[in-house]
């Protein structure tokens, strides 16, 4: 028997990317599935394909506090309790921080950092009863600063500082907090990525061929779940950044520039 059969498993942002992995996996594992996003249709198409099964996928954003209220309230309405809460909904930007409008850099706060904490608000009573997980995806740019991303990179550190200050909170209840970074994966996260008019840019300069599958990224964050592991960092890109901004962040700022920087254009 799979760890998460007839779990209760809240996965914000379940209907693209990595949040669609993750429900994917978590349904074939037997999981009792609750997500939510703001696309109706692509909530009713991930509604149609589980009809009869274990999955309550709802409309909500997750900037809006009454929309995390409303989906915990289903999940315990619908599953009676909760084990472990996902915060993986979030979107991304492409700006310099001189041209951006401060809308886009609200927006990307308001999702990333105060969508996780109203989620874990109101979920952490039920897990705290289930000693469960509360999960936070957060990126190689919640441990270094990168150009383009202020926004991003802002609300990426303020969850996982967040997220340490209640791991250690909570180190005698048995509820286990834990932050995962995905590396470059392969989503629609960066069409989605809103440009300095608070608008998405409806591309990727990426080849997302070339990335981590989503798949893929969503096995290792349930691995790491089930084994209350404290972080996650993957991709080996994403690792060598890390260490190598903690031990030489000026020549980490030369190499991230240079990655990030066309003849002092920003071109991904
Ligand atoms: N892909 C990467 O390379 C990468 C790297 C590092 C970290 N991450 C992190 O991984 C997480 C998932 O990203 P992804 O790459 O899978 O992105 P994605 O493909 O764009 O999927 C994002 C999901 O979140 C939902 N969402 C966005 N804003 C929301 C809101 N306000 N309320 C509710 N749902 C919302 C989206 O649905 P709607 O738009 O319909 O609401 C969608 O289901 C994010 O936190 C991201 O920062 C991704």
């Amino acid at each position: 028997m799979s760890f998460y059969s007839d779990k209760v498993i809240i996965v914000t942002g379940g209907t693209d990317g990595i949040g669609r992995a993750l429900v994917d996996r978590l349904m074939e594992q037997g999981a009792k599935v609750v997500t939510c996003g703001r696309n109706y249709d692509k909530l009713y198409q991930l509604q149609t394909m589980y009809a009869g099964k274990t999955l309550l996928a709802i409309s909500a954003d997750v900037s809006k506090e009454s929309d995390c209220q409303k989906l915990v309230q289903q999940a315990i309405n619908t599953f009676g309790t909760i084990h472990v809460l996902i915060n993986n909904a979030g979107i991304s930007m492409r700006a310099l921080f001189s041209e951006t409008s401060l809308e886009t850099l609200h927006r990307l706060m308001d999702t990333n950092f105060w969508g996780a904490v109203y989620c874990a608000k109101y979920a952490l009573p039920y897990i705290t009863i289930n000693k469960g997980t509360i999960t936070g995806i957060s990126s190689v740019a919640g441990y270094r600063g990168l150009p383009g991303r202020s926004g991003y990179s802002a609300s990426k550190f303020a969850l996982q500082g967040w997220m340490e200050a209640i791991r250690t909170e909570l180190l005698d209840s048995g509820v286990n907090v834990m932050w995962v970074c995905p590396g470059f994966t392969k989503s629609n996260i960066r069409n989605a990525a809103l440009n300095k008019d608070v608008e998405p840019q409806g591309e990727s300069p990426l080849d997302e061929n070339n990335l981590m599958s989503a798949k893929d990224c969503a096995q290792y964050i349930l691995k790491a779940i089930e084994k209350r592991r404290r972080s996650l960092i993957l991709t080996s890109q994403g690792k060598e950044t890390i260490l190598l901004n903690r031990f030489m962040p000026e020549l980490a700022d030369k190499m991230v520039h240079k990655f990030f920087f066309k003849k002092g254009v920003l071109v991904k």
